[in-house]
């Protein structure tokens, strides 16, 4: 029985090709900056977010943290959304490592900030209260099911956070999705952030790393907390490579996922049982289970062969590379009898 992995465009392995690209990767000392292919990748990067500058890290985690130490000083805060991945699975680096407060504030099904809560938790110029030092967004955002904010929704933080003279950082690990979903160039979204960071492994199919791009005067300062955080890596030009492919041939492909997403809500909606919450934008699909303990209904799934994650209350389909209209098919029609069985 072939196993479905739904689990997250984090299973997703690199393709022959883009093995093949890596293995080819020319290399050097990232560290003293001689990696030809790492350099290639953060021009790429650059170029493609319309970024002066980029950085390859480890991860997006690494992305999101080495952002918030470049942009604040300890004992400032960062207004995060309540949902973010950032406040709620990134660790609490920003507390440990950074010494920042992370100040979260309401986002709604679509994944935007609550405005109102946003301008009531700027703090005011009084040396009894910490400094806001930045306003972070997601885009898409991973726990409101996959949402785009669109370039209206960017535009009002935007411009708040001008008005207010704070930067805005957003966590686009998937921003591509976004892009692709909204059918705008990615550069058009990274507009409205003074820096931004996208996940290579998640839908690009990359094995590791993200890209963090910004301005070269905060990526020269990004460099220090990379090289803090461990993420200083050599001859990191083996997975340059990948990202190098993925950033040529693995974002259109962006739209598969998107419509394999569609195929699932659809089938999903017709069960009973079944609430989409919310219907999915991208590729990220949710859903509740009337009727089940859910770790019970993962459990029953699995051994069907469909693997997913009980996401606190939902599960999560999540669509990637290597999974085809076929597969998502197939998840339906092993899902029908389970439910049809009951708990
Ligand atoms: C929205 C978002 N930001 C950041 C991350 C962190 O990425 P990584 O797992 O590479 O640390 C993830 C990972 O799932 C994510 O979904």
């Amino acid at each position: 029985m072939k196993i479905i992995d739904l689990r997250s465009d984090t299973v997703t392995l690199p393709s022959p090709e883009m093995r093949q690209a890596m293995a080819n990767a020319e290399l050097g000392d990232d560290v003293f900056g001689e990696d030809p292919t790492v350099n290639r990748l953060q021009e790429m990067a650059a170029a493609t977010l319309g970024k002066e500058a980029a950085l390859l890290t480890t991860s997006g985690t690494q992305s999101n943290l080495t952002a918030l130490l470049t942009h604040c000083r300890r004992g400032d805060e960062v207004i995060v959304g309540a949902e973010s991945h950032t406040l709620i699975f990134e660790v609490g680096g920003a507390w440990a490592v950074g010494g920042l407060g992370l100040r979260p504030v309401r986002n709604d099904d679509r994944g935007r900030l609550d405005m109102a809560e946003v301008r009531a938790a700027i703090r005011g110029d009084n040396e009894h209260f910490p400094r806001t030092g930045l306003i972070c967004l997601e885009n898409t955002h991973n726990r409101c099911g996959g949402a785009v904010l669109n370039e209206e929704d960017l535009s009002s933080v935007r411009e708040l956070a001008d008005r207010k003279g704070f930067p805005v950082h957003m966590d686009g690990a998937r921003l591509f999705n976004a892009a692709v979903a909204l059918g705008v160039p990615v550069s058009r979204l990274a507009a409205y952030a003074d820096s931004v960071c996208f996940s290579l492994s998640k839908g690009l199919g990359c094995p590791v790393g993200s890209a963090l791009c910004g301005s070269r005067e905060f990526i020269a300062e990004a460099r220090r907390y990379r090289k803090m955080l461990g993420g200083g890596m050599r001859q990191a030009g083996v997975l340059a490579a990948a990202g190098v492919y993925a950033l040529e041939r693995m974002v259109d492909r962006l739209a598969d996922d998107h419509e394999n997403a569609r195929l699932a809500a659809e089938g999903l909606a017709d069960i009973p049982g079944i609430d989409l919450a919310p219907p999915p934008q991208t590729n990220l699909v949710y859903f509740t289970v009337d009727g089940w303990k859910l770790p019970e209904f993962v459990r029953r799934l699995e051994e069907a062969g469909v693997l997913c994650f009980d996401e606190g209350g939902r599960i999560r389909w999540v669509m990637h590379f290597g999974i085809e209209r076929s597969d998502v098919e197939e998840a339906l029609a092993r899902l029908r009898p389970v439910m049809a069985a009951g708990a």
